[in-house]
């Protein structure tokens, strides 16, 4: 028994225990045998000697459980220490985020028209047919809609190809006079280094006798000055068309990439183009009601993306929804 109690005490694996278990306590086990041979012994000794084997018995299987509980327990054991944290351990720097660099671009430009007096409006980007167009003096069939590369979602609902449509849903909800400005998401069928199919813009619209051509270009230009942080940016308004203003006029600025001398990003024209602008049509102020002849303003719709590069200097628009963590990392 002693010997069986040392053989027992030794093993350390769960297998070998089971096998050394069974060489004593199995089917042909060393005790099992004995028991089996209790029948030849003369009837007077089979008592104790059963008793005894019975003892041995179940000091045997004690032996074998409490063995199995400390191979158990120094497995476990082994395995906290494998897997052991250290919470006095420093983290392993886990990064901070940062905005994307459009983000920061559409909040800047908020922030500065809040503090020319500006209020902030928010518009859907599914948008029916009638506002994305009819409603903006851009009939159907009229060519104006083929400048809009746009994407039909059923024959009356687009996604908005302009922030403009907010113009119209602005002024069905806030009477004049309203000074307001809407950013947001619009998409085009547009790819290249200067177009992406979907991209950011912030509307404008100030309806008050004090919103005159002059004070159109005063504000942007001024904002302009601002947003580059640049007293002496240059800025030019051509005239240009547009069926929801009249008279219509585009602002370039000066390229801050190539300073002028003309680069892919400019098209070697020296400005690129920011935005759109106009005083608002009859057209469109006429049919919400509104007396187009009491009521006069401006409106004008600018390309987030455009200022973000010009401000970062990045020379691909592509760049801002590619994702690479690298590129976005420098904007921290
Ligand atoms: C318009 O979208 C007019 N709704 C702007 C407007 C508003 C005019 C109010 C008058 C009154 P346009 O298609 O030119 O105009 O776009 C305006 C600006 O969005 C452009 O100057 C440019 O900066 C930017 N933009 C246009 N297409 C893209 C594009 N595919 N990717 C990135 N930016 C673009
Ligand atoms: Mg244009």
């Amino acid at each position: 028994m002693d010997e069986a109690l040392a053989s027992l005490a030794a093993v350390e694996q769960p297998a070998l225990l089971e096998e050394t278990k069974a060489r004593y306590l199995g089917k042909s086990g060393l005790l099992t045998e004995r028991l089996k041979a209790l029948g030849k012994l003369p009837p007077a000794e089979r008592p104790a000697a059963g008793a005894e084997i019975n003892r041995v018995k179940v000091a045997l299987e004690a032996a074998v459980q409490a063995q199995r509980e400390r191979i158990a327990a120094r497995q476990m054991e082994g395995q906290l220490q494998a897997q052991a944290l250290d919470v006095t351990l420093p983290g392993r720097g886990a990064g901070t985020g940062g905005l994307h660099p459009v983000t920061r671009t559409l909040q800047r430009i908020q922030a500065l028209f809040h503090s020319l007096g500006f209020d902030v409006a928010d518009g859907p980007e599914i948008e029916t047919d009638a506002y994305n167009f009819t409603a903006l003096n851009i009939p159907e069939n009229h060519p104006a809609r083929a400048m809009h590369d746009t994407f039909y979602l059923d024959p009356t609902h687009v996604l908005r190809t302009h922030t403009s449509p907010m113009q119209v849903r602005y002024l069905e909800a806030h009477p004049p006079p309203v000074k307001v400005i809407v950013p947001g998401r619009v998409y085009r069928c547009d790819s290249d280094m200067t177009h992406t199919p979907m991209f950011h813009q912030v509307e404008g619209l100030w309806i008050d006798p004090a919103a005159t051509f002059s004070s159109l270009k005063g504000v942007l230009i001024d904002f302009m000055r601002r947003f580059f942080e640049q007293d002496e940016l240059k800025a030019r308004f051509r005239p240009s068309f547009f069926p929801f203003t009249e008279p219509s006029a585009e602002m370039d600025i000066g390229c801050v990439i190539c300073h002028g001398e003309g680069c892919r990003v400019c098209s070697h024209t020296g400005w690129l183009e920011v935005l759109g602008c106009g005083m608002v049509h009859p057209n469109v102020l006429t049919p919400l009601g509104i007396d187009s002849e009491a009521h006069v303003g401006f409106a004008f719709g600018l390309g987030v993306e455009r200022l973000a590069m010009l401000r970062y200097g990045v020379n691909d628009l592509r760049l801002f929804f590619e994702n690479d963590i690298r590129f976005l990392k420098q904007f921290r």
